[in-house]
């Protein structure tokens, strides 16, 4: 089986189209709904698919306690990597459908880089609200950063999507995208297959990833905050910003969930 791009964590990223800054924007977004929804300090914070947690370790720096799960034990290698043992980072290896942590309450979570619509079925939805839930002291926030994925591509057969090449220091990497054929009545609304022809000075290696994803919009994550028992959902905002309306929302949103 070919490996998945996450085993190249300095390569995903580039892969993804990060920018340069954007994790700190997203961190300093993230501390700003938190002032505004929270109003006390935050002093423990869960990193949810967190990788390497770029956005804990800026937290972690700041004095906060930062704690990530994720399922790749390279990501948390790589992580534990840039992460001093008293100030930085602690991981667990966890799926993140349903999981719990030998960790006391947290006063927020997060999900970051549109990674939530992996959880396609409503019963992983559940039970991942639940599971982060019980982790969350009362009143204690969940902010989710979903994708605005304002067109559906359905498709009879594999096709190629996207094309582009990247470079890191030390690797150039073809990048293709495909969409491939999903059922109709499923919960998902994409299958979406990433390969990265990863080119070394001394190898080449090619990674795929096949990711279905569940199309998530507002009033979804709304329902399914409700349907948890465990959250309300008391804002919505686009594009890291806490005016830009939804109707002008360019590439993402965050929803806000409370615990109640
Ligand atoms: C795009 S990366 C984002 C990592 C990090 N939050 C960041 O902003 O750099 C997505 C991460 O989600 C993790 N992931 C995907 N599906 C998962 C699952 N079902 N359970 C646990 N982790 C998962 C992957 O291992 C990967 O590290």
């Amino acid at each position: 089986m070919e490996p998945s791009v996450y085993e190249y964590p300095s390569i995903f990223r580039r892969v993804h189209m990060e920018k340069p800054g954007e994790i700190e924007e997203e961190t300093a977004f993230l501390e700003k709904v938190w002032r505004r929804h929270l109003k006390k300090p935050v002093r423990r914070v869960l990193d949810i698919a967190s990788g390497n947690s770029p956005h804990g370790q800026i937290l972690a720096r700041e004095g906060i306690r930062v704690v990530g799960v994720d399922r790749s034990p390279t990501m948390i290698s790589a992580g534990k990597n840039q992460s001093r043992y008293d100030l930085g980072v602690r991981f667990y290896k966890r799926k993140i459908a349903k999981f719990s942590l030998p960790e006391q309450p947290f006063d927020v979570a997060f999900f970051m880089s549109e990674t939530f619509p992996v959880l396609i079925s409503n019963r992983d939805l559940l039970s991942h609200l639940r599971s982060v839930g019980k982790l969350l002291k009362r009143s204690g926030l969940y902010c989710i950063d979903i994708d605005k994925m304002d067109r559906l591509r359905a498709v009879r057969e594999r096709r190629r999507w996207q094309r582009r090449k990247v470079r890191t220091a030390d690797a150039t990497i073809q990048v293709n995208t495909y969409d491939r054929p999903f059922p109709w009545h499923s919960g998902m609304q994409s299958i979406f297959e990433l390969e990265c022809r990863i080119d070394f000075p001394d190898r080449t290696v090619t990674t795929r990833d096949v990711i279905p994803i569940r199309y998530t919009i507002p009033p979804l994550l709304e329902l399914a905050a409700m349907a948890s028992g465990m959250f309300e959902m008391i804002a919505v905002y686009t594009d890291l910003s806490f005016v830009t309306p939804l109707d002008e929302c360019d590439r993402r949103w965050m929803g806000v969930l409370r615990r109640i």
